[in-house]
Protein backbone atom coordinates (compact mmCIF):
# COMPACT_ATOMS: atom_id res chain seq x y z
CA UNK A 1 0.00 0.00 0.00
CA UNK A 2 1.28 3.06 -0.93
CA UNK A 3 1.81 5.45 2.43
CA UNK A 4 0.70 8.14 3.17
CA UNK A 5 -2.95 6.82 2.75
CA UNK A 6 -4.36 10.25 2.71
CA UNK A 7 -2.50 13.79 1.65
CA UNK A 8 0.79 14.58 3.36
CA UNK A 9 -0.73 17.80 3.24
CA UNK A 10 -3.75 16.45 5.29
CA UNK A 11 -1.27 14.61 7.59
CA UNK A 12 1.18 17.85 8.44
CA UNK A 13 -2.39 18.67 9.91
CA UNK A 14 -3.32 16.15 11.72
CA UNK A 15 0.02 15.90 13.15
CA UNK A 16 -0.34 19.56 14.49
CA UNK A 17 -4.05 19.19 15.75
CA UNK A 18 -2.94 15.78 17.86
CA UNK A 19 0.03 17.79 19.37
CA UNK A 20 -2.12 21.09 20.50
CA UNK A 21 -5.34 18.72 21.39
CA UNK A 22 -2.80 16.41 24.01
CA UNK A 23 -1.27 19.77 24.88
CA UNK A 24 -4.18 21.26 25.80
CA UNK A 25 -5.15 17.79 27.97
CA UNK A 26 -2.33 18.76 29.76
CA UNK A 27 -2.36 22.13 30.58
CA UNK A 28 -6.12 21.04 31.86
CA UNK A 29 -4.38 18.13 34.21
CA UNK A 30 -2.80 20.77 35.39
CA UNK A 31 -5.38 22.71 36.34
CA UNK A 32 -7.29 19.57 37.58
CA UNK A 33 -4.04 18.86 39.81
CA UNK A 34 -4.41 21.96 41.35
CA UNK A 35 -8.25 21.31 42.49
CA UNK A 36 -6.84 18.00 43.50
CA UNK A 37 -4.25 19.45 45.21
CA UNK A 38 -6.91 21.94 47.04
CA UNK A 39 -9.04 19.17 48.33
CA UNK A 40 -5.95 17.23 49.51
CA UNK A 41 -4.52 20.06 51.52
CA UNK A 42 -8.38 20.70 53.26
CA UNK A 43 -8.29 17.40 54.20
CA UNK A 44 -5.00 17.41 55.90
CA UNK A 45 -5.50 20.76 57.26
CA UNK A 46 -8.49 20.01 58.56
CA UNK A 47 -10.29 23.35 56.90
CA UNK A 48 -13.96 23.75 55.59
CA UNK A 49 -13.86 21.22 52.40
CA UNK A 50 -13.43 23.37 49.08
CA UNK A 51 -16.97 22.23 48.01
CA UNK A 52 -16.11 24.32 44.15
CA UNK A 53 -13.05 22.81 43.79
CA UNK A 54 -14.55 19.42 44.74
CA UNK A 55 -17.36 19.38 42.08
CA UNK A 56 -14.69 20.35 39.26
CA UNK A 57 -12.92 17.80 39.93
CA UNK A 58 -15.58 14.92 40.09
CA UNK A 59 -16.55 16.31 36.51
CA UNK A 60 -13.34 17.05 34.66
CA UNK A 61 -11.40 13.27 36.39
CA UNK A 62 -13.70 10.98 33.98
CA UNK A 63 -13.76 13.15 30.92
CA UNK A 64 -10.23 13.71 31.50
CA UNK A 65 -9.26 10.54 31.36
CA UNK A 66 -11.71 9.81 28.43
CA UNK A 67 -9.60 12.91 26.39
CA UNK A 68 -6.17 11.24 27.45
CA UNK A 69 -7.52 8.35 25.51
CA UNK A 70 -9.02 9.95 22.15
CA UNK A 71 -5.48 11.71 22.54
CA UNK A 72 -3.60 8.34 22.39
CA UNK A 73 -5.81 6.92 19.80
CA UNK A 74 -5.69 9.74 17.72
CA UNK A 75 -1.96 9.34 17.65
CA UNK A 76 -2.04 5.37 16.66
CA UNK A 77 -4.57 6.17 13.73
CA UNK A 78 -2.46 9.39 12.42
CA UNK A 79 0.49 6.99 12.41
CA UNK A 80 -1.52 4.08 10.55
CA UNK A 81 -2.53 6.53 8.22
CA UNK A 82 1.19 8.36 7.76
CA UNK A 83 3.30 5.10 7.85
CA UNK A 84 1.27 1.94 8.05
CA UNK A 85 4.48 1.25 11.20
CA UNK A 86 2.72 1.26 15.25
CA UNK A 87 6.57 1.05 16.44
CA UNK A 88 7.74 3.79 13.93
CA UNK A 89 8.08 6.41 17.44
CA UNK A 90 8.74 3.55 19.40
CA UNK A 91 9.39 5.61 23.26
CA UNK A 92 6.62 7.96 22.35
CA UNK A 93 4.43 4.92 21.81
CA UNK A 94 5.39 3.27 25.17
CA UNK A 95 4.88 6.52 26.98
CA UNK A 96 1.62 6.88 25.44
CA UNK A 97 0.39 3.40 26.34
CA UNK A 98 1.42 3.89 30.00
CA UNK A 99 0.06 7.32 30.06
CA UNK A 100 -3.55 5.23 29.75
CA UNK A 101 -3.42 2.43 31.85
CA UNK A 102 -2.46 4.55 34.08
CA UNK A 103 -5.33 7.23 33.93
CA UNK A 104 -7.56 4.00 33.78
CA UNK A 105 -6.72 3.43 37.19
CA UNK A 106 -6.47 6.92 38.43
CA UNK A 107 -10.09 6.31 37.58
CA UNK A 108 -11.00 3.28 39.31
CA UNK A 109 -9.53 4.33 42.55
CA UNK A 110 -11.37 7.57 42.49
CA UNK A 111 -14.38 5.04 42.70
CA UNK A 112 -12.87 3.40 45.72
CA UNK A 113 -12.60 6.93 47.90
CA UNK A 114 -15.26 7.48 49.85
CA UNK A 115 -15.08 9.47 53.17
CA UNK A 116 -11.07 9.47 54.65
CA UNK A 117 -9.83 6.41 52.46
CA UNK A 118 -6.55 7.60 53.31
CA UNK A 119 -4.69 4.64 51.23
CA UNK A 120 -6.97 4.97 48.17
CA UNK A 121 -6.48 9.01 48.33
CA UNK A 122 -2.69 8.64 48.21
CA UNK A 123 -2.52 5.87 46.00
CA UNK A 124 -4.71 8.60 43.57
CA UNK A 125 -2.21 11.18 44.35
CA UNK A 126 0.83 9.45 43.69
CA UNK A 127 -0.60 8.47 40.36
CA UNK A 128 -2.10 11.79 39.52
CA UNK A 129 1.46 13.10 39.58
CA UNK A 130 2.81 10.22 37.39
CA UNK A 131 0.48 10.98 35.02
CA UNK A 132 1.62 14.65 35.00
CA UNK A 133 5.02 13.73 34.71
CA UNK A 134 4.72 11.04 31.26
CA UNK A 135 2.35 14.05 29.58
CA UNK A 136 5.56 16.39 30.44
CA UNK A 137 7.92 14.02 28.85
CA UNK A 138 5.77 12.71 25.86
CA UNK A 139 4.72 16.67 25.16
CA UNK A 140 8.51 17.23 24.77
CA UNK A 141 9.28 14.08 22.92
CA UNK A 142 6.07 14.57 20.65
CA UNK A 143 7.64 17.81 19.81
CA UNK A 144 10.75 16.66 18.50
CA UNK A 145 8.97 14.18 16.40
CA UNK A 146 7.11 17.32 15.06
CA UNK A 147 10.35 19.21 14.30
C1 LIG B 1 -8.27 10.09 36.00
C2 LIG B 1 -9.00 11.12 36.31
C3 LIG B 1 -9.30 11.49 37.73
C4 LIG B 1 -10.45 11.27 38.41
C5 LIG B 1 -11.71 10.54 37.88
C6 LIG B 1 -10.31 11.82 39.74
C7 LIG B 1 -11.26 11.79 40.73
C8 LIG B 1 -11.07 12.14 42.05
C9 LIG B 1 -12.05 12.03 43.11
C10 LIG B 1 -13.46 11.47 42.97
C11 LIG B 1 -11.48 12.51 44.24
C12 LIG B 1 -12.14 12.59 45.63
C13 LIG B 1 -12.69 13.96 45.83
C14 LIG B 1 -13.44 14.00 47.15
O1 LIG B 1 -12.76 14.11 48.20
O2 LIG B 1 -14.64 13.92 47.11
C15 LIG B 1 -10.15 12.93 43.92
C16 LIG B 1 -9.23 13.47 44.80
C17 LIG B 1 -7.96 13.91 44.47
N1 LIG B 1 -7.38 13.88 43.20
FE1 LIG B 1 -8.22 13.15 41.53
N2 LIG B 1 -9.07 12.37 39.84
C18 LIG B 1 -8.41 12.18 38.64
C19 LIG B 1 -7.14 12.57 38.30
C20 LIG B 1 -6.25 13.20 39.17
C21 LIG B 1 -4.92 13.64 38.81
C22 LIG B 1 -4.27 13.52 37.43
C23 LIG B 1 -4.41 14.21 39.92
C24 LIG B 1 -3.02 14.78 39.98
C25 LIG B 1 -2.20 14.61 40.98
C26 LIG B 1 -5.38 14.12 40.99
C27 LIG B 1 -5.22 14.57 42.27
C28 LIG B 1 -6.12 14.42 43.30
C29 LIG B 1 -5.87 14.82 44.68
C30 LIG B 1 -4.60 15.45 45.23
C31 LIG B 1 -7.03 14.50 45.40
C32 LIG B 1 -7.26 14.73 46.90
C33 LIG B 1 -6.80 13.47 47.60
C34 LIG B 1 -6.76 13.66 49.09
O3 LIG B 1 -7.80 14.02 49.66
O4 LIG B 1 -5.71 13.44 49.66
N3 LIG B 1 -6.51 13.49 40.50
N4 LIG B 1 -9.91 12.70 42.57
C1 LIG C 1 2.47 18.25 22.39
C2 LIG C 1 2.27 16.95 22.49
C3 LIG C 1 2.44 15.95 21.38
C4 LIG C 1 2.96 16.11 20.12
C5 LIG C 1 3.54 17.37 19.49
C6 LIG C 1 2.84 14.84 19.45
C7 LIG C 1 3.25 14.58 18.16
C8 LIG C 1 3.15 13.38 17.52
C9 LIG C 1 3.58 13.14 16.16
C10 LIG C 1 4.20 14.18 15.23
C11 LIG C 1 3.33 11.85 15.89
C12 LIG C 1 3.63 11.13 14.58
C13 LIG C 1 2.43 11.15 13.70
C14 LIG C 1 2.80 10.79 12.29
O1 LIG C 1 3.98 10.82 11.91
O2 LIG C 1 1.87 10.49 11.53
C15 LIG C 1 2.73 11.25 17.06
C16 LIG C 1 2.32 9.93 17.17
C17 LIG C 1 1.74 9.39 18.30
N1 LIG C 1 1.37 10.07 19.44
FE1 LIG C 1 1.81 11.99 19.87
N2 LIG C 1 2.27 13.92 20.31
C18 LIG C 1 2.01 14.56 21.49
C19 LIG C 1 1.45 14.03 22.64
C20 LIG C 1 1.02 12.73 22.74
C21 LIG C 1 0.47 12.14 23.94
C22 LIG C 1 0.30 12.88 25.28
C23 LIG C 1 0.16 10.85 23.64
C24 LIG C 1 -0.45 9.81 24.53
C25 LIG C 1 -1.47 10.04 25.34
C26 LIG C 1 0.51 10.61 22.26
C27 LIG C 1 0.35 9.42 21.59
C28 LIG C 1 0.82 9.15 20.33
C29 LIG C 1 0.85 7.83 19.73
C30 LIG C 1 0.35 6.53 20.38
C31 LIG C 1 1.42 7.97 18.47
C32 LIG C 1 1.72 6.85 17.46
C33 LIG C 1 3.18 6.47 17.72
C34 LIG C 1 3.58 5.17 17.09
O3 LIG C 1 2.76 4.23 17.08
O4 LIG C 1 4.75 5.07 16.65
N3 LIG C 1 1.04 11.77 21.75
N4 LIG C 1 2.63 12.22 18.05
Amino acid sequence: MPFPLISSELISILRLVHGLFNFIIMLLLFYHTFNGLLIRRARRGKTPLPIHAIKLHRRMGPVLALFGGAGFSAGLILIMLDTGKVLQYPTHLFVGVVIVIMLFSTYRISRKIAGSSIPQRNLHYKLGCVILALYLVNVVIGIGVLL
